[in-house]
C-alpha cells in the first residue's frame, strides 16, 4: 500500500457467509442483502411445509411475502448482471485475467438457472391461494428447498470467488454508483418494505454497522416501518 492510499474499510462478516472480501470497496450492502436471501429461504420453505392447507390468511400472506422476496432477489441479480459483472469484466480483461472471466461466467449461469426455479415457486404459491391441495404443496416444498440449497451454494461461490475479484479490479467509486443505481430503483413503497426485511434477524452492532454508510434516510425509514413489518411477518411465519 502507498504511503497515500486509504486505509481499507472494516467489513460485515454475518451468519452463513461463506467469505469475507477484504479490500477497498465496503461490501456491507452486499453481505446484508445475502444475509436476508438465506434466512428468508431457510423460513419460507419451513413455513411451507409447516402450514395448514386451509389457512387461506396465511398462505395469501404468504404469496404476497414470496412476490416482495422474489423482487428484491431479482432486482439483486439485475444490478450484478447489469451494473456490477461487465464493469469488473472489463477491468479484469484489461489486466488479462482470464480466472476472472470464468468466474463471472459461472455467476450469469447460476442466476440462469436460479430464475426459472424462482418462476415455478411463484406459480405453485399463486395457486396455493386459489385452490389449497397437498400435492402442490408437496411440490412446492420440495422447489424450495431445491432453490434455498442452490441460492446457498451460488451465494457461497460469489462470495468466495466473485467480491474478491471486485475487491480487486473495481474501485470505491465505481462500487459506490453500483449501489446508488441499486438504491434508486427501488419505489419509495418498495424501500418500506426492502429496509426492515435487510435488517431483520441481525443484532444491534450489525445493524449500525449495516446501515452506517446507507445514509440518515435509511435509519429514519428504518424506525418508521419495522413495526408493520414484523406484525406482517407473525402472520407469513405463524407455523414456522
Ligand atoms: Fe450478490
Amino acid at each position: 500500500m502507498s504511503a497515500t492510499a486509504a486505509p481499507h474499510p472494516p467489513q460485515l462478516t454475518l451468519p452463513g457467509q461463506a467469505h469475507t472480501a477484504e479490500g477497498p470497496l465496503d461490501m456491507s450492502g452486499m453481505y446484508l442483502m445475502h444475509h436476508a436471501f438465506r434466512r428468508d429461504l431457510v423460513r419460507l420453505a419451513a413455513a411451507v411445509r409447516a402450514t395448514p392447507l386451509d389457512d387461506g390468511e396465511v398462505w395469501r400472506a404468504l404469496a404476497d411475502r414470496w412476490q416482495r422476496f422474489a423482487m428484491v432477489l431479482h432486482h439483486h441479480h439485475s444490478t450484478e448482471d447489469d451494473d456490477i459483472w461487465p464493469l469488473l469484466l472489463a477491468h479484469a480483461d484489461v489486466s488479462g485475467d482470464a480466472r476472472a472471466r470464468r468466474t463471472l461466467d459461472e455467476m450469469a449461469a447460476e442466476h440462469g438457472t436460479l430464475d426459472p426455479q424462482l418462476d415455478a415457486c411463484s406459480a405453485d404459491l399463486a395457486a396455493m391461494t386459489r385452490a389449497p391441495d397437498a400435492d402442490v404443496r408437496a411440490r412446492l416444498a420440495e422447489r424450495l428447498a431445491t432453490l434455498r440449497d442452490g441460492l446457498h451454494t451460488h451465494l457461497a461461490h460469489e462470495e468466495s470467488a466473485a467480491l474478491p475479484l471486485a475487491q480487486q479490479h473495481l474501485s470505491p467509486a465505481e462500487w459506490r454508483t453500483a449501489e446508488d443505481a441499486a438504491k434508486r430503483a427501488y419505489r419509495p413503497r418498495e424501500l418500506g418494505f426492502l429496509i426492515p426485511w435487510a435488517a431483520e434477524g441481525l443484532d444491534a452492532a450489525a445493524r449500525d454497522r449495516a446501515f452506517a454508510g446507507a445514509g440518515l434516510l435509511f435509519r429514519v425509514l428504518y424506525r418508521l416501518t419495522r413495526g408493520r413489518f414484523r406484525r406482517a411477518e407473525r402472520t407469513v411465519f405463524r407455523y414456522a
